[in-house]
C-alpha cells in the first residue's frame, strides 16, 4: 500500500513515518522544507498536486494543521486556510487518485462540560482551532471511506515536539516551575501507540469518526505527576493552577476526554495504560543520561 503521510515533520507524521518503516509500507512524507521530503504547502493549493503525482498513493495520512491552539485564535483567517480550507484541498485530490484518506481530529471539537465523549456526541468548539479543526473534518468525511480519528493530549520522546512531555522534561532539567492546570480533563495519547491503532484502523478499512486516545483519564496535573513518579523527577517543580489563572488566548474544553468503545469493537484492544507509556519514555531518557 503506497502511502503518503502529509506533515511527515510533526509529532505524530515522524511516528507515523517510523512505523510505516517498520511495516514495510512504501512511504513518502510531505514537509514545508527538509530533505527526503516531497514540498507541500496547505496554504499553496498549487503545490499539491505535483505531491500526489510522485507519490500515487493508496492511502494518504493528513496529520498537517495549525495546531498552536492560542496562535490560531491570534490569527483565525490563517486558521482557517490550513485547518479548514487544506483538508478540503486534500480531499479532492484523494478522491481524484481514488486514495483512503484518514484525518487527524481532536476532542476540541467538544465544548468540555461533559466528557469523556464518544464519537456520536454533538460537538460544540470553544476556540477557532476547534471550531477550524472541525471543518477540517467534516471536508474529510464527505469523501467516501474517509477516516477521521480524533484524539488529544498527544506525547512521545521527540526532541523537536514541544508536547506536554517533553515541556516537562525540560522545564525540570533547566530548574523552571511549570504552571499546570488541574481542571483539564482528557485521556494522554502516546504516539507510537495511538500511530499503530490508527494503521491497524486504515487497514481494516475502518471510515468515518473514531475516537484514539490513552485509556486513562487525568487531569493535566494528575498526568505530571505521574511523568515525574515515571521519570523519577521531584514533583515540587510543578504548580497546579486552574486554567482561568493562565490567561491562554483561548477557552479550553475543561471536562473533556474521549471514549474508546468503538476502538475495543473494531481492534479488540484499547491503547496501552498511561503508565506503561511513560516507563517506555523514562527507558529512553535513561539512555541518554
Ligand atoms: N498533538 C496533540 O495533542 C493533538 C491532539 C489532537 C489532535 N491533533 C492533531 O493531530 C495532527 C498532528 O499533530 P502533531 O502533534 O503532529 O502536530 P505538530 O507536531 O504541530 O505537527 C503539525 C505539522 O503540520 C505542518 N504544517 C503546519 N502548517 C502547514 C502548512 N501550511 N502546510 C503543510 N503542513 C503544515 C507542520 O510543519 P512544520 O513543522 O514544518 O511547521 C508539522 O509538520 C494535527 O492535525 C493535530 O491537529 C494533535
Amino acid at each position: 500500500m503506497r502511502t503518503l503521510i502529509i506533515g511527515a515533520d510533526g509529532q505524530v507524521g515522524k511516528a507515523l513515518s517510523s512505523l510505516c518503516v517498520r511495516r514495510r509500507i512504501e512511504v513518502y512524507g510531505t514537509a514545508l522544507a527538509g530533505q527526503g521530503f516531497l514540498y507541500l504547502d496547505l496554504a499553496r493549493p498549487e503545490t499539491l498536486a505535483p505531491a500526489f503525482e510522485k507519490s500515487r498513493p493508496d492511502l494518504v495520512l493528513l496529520c498537517s494543521a495549525l495546531t498552536a491552539v492560542d496562535g490560531c485564535e491570534k490569527d483565525p483567517a490563517l486558521a482557517e486556510k490550513i485547518n479548514s480550507e487544506g483538508p478540503a484541498l486534500v480531499a479532492e485530490e484523494c478522491r481524484k487518485a481514488g486514495a483512503k484518506l484518514v484525518y487527524f481530529s481532536t476532542e476540541y471539537v467538544f465544548d468540555g462540560k461533559a466528557g469523556p465523549y464518544g464519537e456520536d456526541a454533538p460537538v460544540n468548539p470553544l476556540s477557532v482551532y476547534g471550531r477550524t479543526k472541525l471543518e477540517g473534518e467534516s471536508a474529510c468525511l464527505a469523501l467516501k471511506d474517509a477516516l477521521s480519528v480524533r484524539t488529544t493530549v498527544v506525547y512521545n520522546h521527540d526532541t523537536a515536539s514541544r508536547n506536554f512531555i517533553m515541556q516537562l522534561i525540560s522545564n525540570h532539567r533547566a530548574g523552571a516551575r511549570m504552571r499546570v492546570p488541574r481542571d483539564q480533563y482528557s485521556n494522554p495519547t502516546y504516539a507510537p501507540e495511538l500511530c499503530a491503532a490508527v494503521l491497524d484502523l486504515a487497514e481494516k478499512g475502518a471510515s468515518g469518526v473514531y475516537n484514539v486516545v490513552g485509556p486513562d483519564w487525568l487531569n493535566r496535573y494528575e498526568f505530571a505527576l505521574r511523568a515525574c513518579g515515571a521519570f523519577g523527577f521531584d514533583p515540587a517543580f510543578l504548580e497546579p493552577k486552574l486554567t482561568s489563572e493562565l490567561g491562554q488566548p483561548a477557552a479550553r474544553p475543561l471536562t473533556a476526554g474521549l471514549k474508546t468503545d468503538k476502538l475495543f469493537a473494531a481492534l479488540g484492544r484499547r491503547l496501552p495504560p498511561v503508565d506503561d507509556s511513560l516507563r517506555r519514555i523514562a527507558g529512553i531518557l535513561k539512555q541518554y543520561e
